[in-house]
């Protein structure tokens, strides 16, 4: 090997850039979009202001955050086309494998995003298409694996209701509009937005290292977050609760497995690579299940399973030892499954939420100019060896 390769498998202990968009403290439980607090983000900003806040670096004034929003409003349609990539889908694909696809099918239908020498403006104007579409993308895979008809955006409504009426209305009645269910869906997209070096963050950063498009850039972070141990561990932990209530509600036999190293199961939902202290996320998402499902009077069964599960696990050396919390997927597909959406869309609805964070993210990376990833490695195969012909191999 020439020079000094110090092996980090899992890149526990590297630094793989420097960065100025989101701040995490693992041990104090802090985290920080730009320098805000994601307490007050989540209390008092929307979604878009957000995502203005991550991609531009300050939070907007009103007249950059209406033309933010009309750009991207006016750019919510997505070409009819689309709808005969979803007709080659299986109904039952999972709408993960079907977004993956169609972020990337982007770059086909905007050729010109491809181009490495593309200017300032044109990178903007990239990053508003994706960001103006990919809620249409969304519902249209959630509409393709029910066999329901699309509903097209409605530029009269914000972002987040848009996507609310794309996912749920069906032509046999008028779609009303809950303000419970957007209040709570802009919180958990601001909750999502962003989360420094993460799997998935860091798979947009390295194939946008390599000059690809952005769409195909967040395509593969699309794919990373769809992997249990990540994003997918959402869908993993309703999963999980729902087990458990089948199962007569007993917690402690499930907290048991979950010590057993000869057991597969994971307390899904439970640790995290940073935070050795609670998830501020999850903290914020399990105060607003029970303000949610109070106001639509929805009793879930599992809500109070996930709070006698993380009742038990922080009193239990194991956990303790480990400093194994909630993280932001334990208590957030309650509240998904409550505001109506099927299981198999909480990772999407993951994907929707950190789509600005990624954007962020490849922008920062393209701007700093930074190299192409190409990690080395520890070389452990055969030393050299003479070739055989197949006729003289025994
Ligand atoms: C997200 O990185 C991010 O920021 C991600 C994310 C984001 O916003 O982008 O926050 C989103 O992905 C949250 C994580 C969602 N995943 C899960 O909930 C899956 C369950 N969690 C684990 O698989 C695990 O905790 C990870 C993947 C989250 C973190 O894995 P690490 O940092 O590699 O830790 P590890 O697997 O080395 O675990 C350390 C110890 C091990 O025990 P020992 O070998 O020391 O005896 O803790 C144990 C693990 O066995 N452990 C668990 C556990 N998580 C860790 N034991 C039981 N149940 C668990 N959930």
């Amino acid at each position: 090997q020439t020079g000094l390769v110090t092996l980090d498998s899992g890149f526990k202990n590297t630094g793989a850039t420097t960065s100025g968009i989101t701040f995490l403290n693992g041990e104090a439980g802090v985290l920080r979009y730009r320098g805000y607090a994601i307490e007050d983000l989540a209390e008092h900003a929307s979604f878009l202001e957000v995502a203005y806040l991550l991609i531009y670096g300050n939070l907007p004034n009103p007249e950059e955050l209406n033309h933010f929003t009309s750009e991207i409003t006016r750019r919510t349609l997505v070409n009819e086309g689309v709808k005969k990539i979803f007709a080659g889908f299986p109904v039952n694909a999972h709408p993960m494998g079907v977004m993956a696809s169609l972020a990337s099918s982007l770059a086909s239908f905007y050729p010109e995003s491809i181009d490495p020498h593309r200017t300032p403006d044109l990178v903007n104007l990239t990053i508003i298409r994706l960001l103006a579409k990919f809620p249409t993308l969304a519902a249209w895979s959630y509409k393709n694996s029910n066999g329901h008809p699309v509903n097209y955006p409605r530029n009269k409504l914000n972002y987040v209701q848009n996507f609310m009426q794309m996912m749920f209305a069906l032509p046999t009645y008028e779609y009303e509009i809950d303000p419970d269910v957007e209040e709570a869906l802009n919180k958990l997209l601001i909750l999502h937005a962003d989360h420094e070096q993460n799997c998935s963050t860091s798979a947009v950063r390295l194939v946008g290292s390599s000059q690809a498009s952005l769409y195909s850039s967040v395509s593969a972070g699309i794919s990373a977050l769809w992997g249990p141990l990540h994003g997918g561990a959402n869908q993993q932990v309703i999963e999980m609760l729902d087990k458990i209530h089948q199962d007569g509600g007993d917690v402690k036999k499930y907290i048991e497995k979950a010590k057993d190293k000869n057991d597969t199961f994971r307390l899904m939902g439970f640790g995290h690579r940073v935070y050795k202290n609670f998830d501020p996320r999850a903290r914020i998402i399990k105060k607003s299940c029970d303000k949610v499902l109070n106001k639509l009077g929805i009793k879930d069964p599992t809500l109070e399973i996930a709070k006698k599960l993380e009742e038990t696990a922080l009193n239990d050396d194991y956990f303790v030892e480990r400093k194994l919390y909630p993280n932001v997927d334990f208590y957030s597909g309650i509240i998904y499954r409550a505001l109506g959406f099927p299981i198999d869309m909480f990772t999407v609805m993951f994907t929707l939420g950190r789509l600005p964070g990624w954007i962020a993210q490849w922008k920062e990376m393209r701007e700093a100019q930074q190299p192409i990833s190409r990690p080395r490695q520890i070389y452990t195969g055969s030393t050299a060896r003479d070739f055989v012909k197949l006729e003289d191999r025994g």
